[in-house]
């Protein structure tokens, strides 16, 4: 069910939903949240139902402020506190060691815990109401089933789960990619997942080193809890989604363009739908959606145009290799992760 999350009165009936232990989707800054009190096992264990998603894979739990991450905690390392400082409310979740019988559902199992103090109106004055309401944080994986494109409005929330869920409409989400993953749990804070933000502009903020993605390869124990974000195959809708160069990109689109009408007679859908920041002359029953030409501005429509390409019936998504600079990590890894094929 769809509701307004603007208004006290959705904020306030949300918040004691959540303290009853039931399920709230609600908006943040980066994705649409699907929430559970963290602090309540029971109530965590409906998130891991609803999406379908293996109990030992972790969630991230929201937090009002700083303070209120403490009590998830065993150790809050200097370079996490210079993170909280630094970027917090915003889109960068922070790895700590967990407080021992915290959150254990939420945690996955796992010693440490992942801590996030969202940017969006609604969220904050949920997550404040909440723990008014004795809330400690709340559990909230992206929106979706396991394994599909992260929802950036209500409506693909409801595309997801129907109206067994809970949600508060906050309109589109303004940074439209997961936040920046930061592991402070083991020395020198390592980047799990890019977002938004890149390692620079995180470290630049903080004052301190992240080690990039690529160096974290080397780093990451392969036994620490894996990032469901990282695996190989995930974010990915129906279609087959495959990245190209623009220079093949464009060659492809003309061999299919050549081979005939771009329907398929049987179901009015299209055969292909491009993605691609050059122009390119669009064959007839081909869907080309423009690739903005900012990361910022990428990041914010990705996974609304991947749902509605995908909307289209087409059974291939072709999309040009975003540019190479560190602007583009994010978009650059969803776009990987949905185009790969396999485990
Ligand atoms: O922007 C976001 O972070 C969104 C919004 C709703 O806040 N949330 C989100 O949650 O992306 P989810 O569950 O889709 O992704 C959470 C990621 C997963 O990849 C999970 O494995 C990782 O965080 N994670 C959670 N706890 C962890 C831990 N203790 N160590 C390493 N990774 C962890
Ligand atoms: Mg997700």
């Amino acid at each position: 069910m769809k509701i307004d999350g603007t208004t006290p009165n959705a904020i306030a009936l949300a918040a004691a939903r959540l303290a009853d232990g039931d399920l709230v989707a609600f908006p943040t800054e980066t994705v649409y949240g699907l929430g559970a009190r963290a602090d309540d096992d029971a109530a965590v264990a409906k998130i891991f139902a609803a999406k379908g998603r293996p109990i030992d894979h972790p969630l991230i739990v929201h937090v009002a402020d700083a303070r209120a991450a403490t009590a998830f905690v065993s150790d809050l390392p200097p370079a996490a506190l210079a993170l909280m400082a630094a970027c917090w409310p915003g889109p960068v979740t922070l790895v700590l060691p967990r407080r021992a019988g915290m959150a254990n559902a939420a945690a996955g199992g796992h010693a440490t815990i992942a801590l996030r103090c969202p940017a969006h109106p609604i969220a904050e004055a949920l997550l404040k109401q909440a723990h008014a309401l004795g809330v400690l944080g709340v559990a909230a994986p992206s929106a979706n089933r396991f394994g599909r494109v992260s929802p950036t409005l209500a409506a693909h929330v409801v595309e997801e789960f129907g109206d067994a869920v809970w949600v508060m409409d906050g309109g589109a989400c303004d940074v439209g990619i997961e936040s920046a993953i930061v592991d402070c749990s083991r020395g020198q804070p390592v980047l799990l997942r890019p977002g938004a933000l890149t390692a620079q502009a995180l470290s630049e903020a903080a004052g301190v080193t992240i080690a990039s993605p690529a160096e974290n390869a080397t780093m990451v124990d392969p036994l620490k809890p894996r990032v469901s974000g990282s695996l190989a195959s995930h974010y990915a809708p129906r279609a087959r989604v495959r990245l190209m160069q623009s220079k093949l990109l464009q060659e492809a689109v003309a061999v299919m363009a050549s081979g005939g009408p771009l329907v398929q007679a049987t179901t009015d859908a299209p055969k292909l739908a491009v993605y691609s920041r050059a122009a390119m002359t669009v064959p007839r029953g081909m869907v080309h959606r423009c690739m903005p030409g900012e990361a910022r501005e990428a990041a914010q429509e990705l996974f609304a145009v991947l749902r509605e390409l995908d909307a289209t019936g087409t059974p291939l998504i072709w999309v040009e290799q975003p540019p190479d600079d560190a602007a583009w990590d994010g978009v650059r890894d969803r776009l990987q992760r949905a185009a790969h094929v396999g485990p």
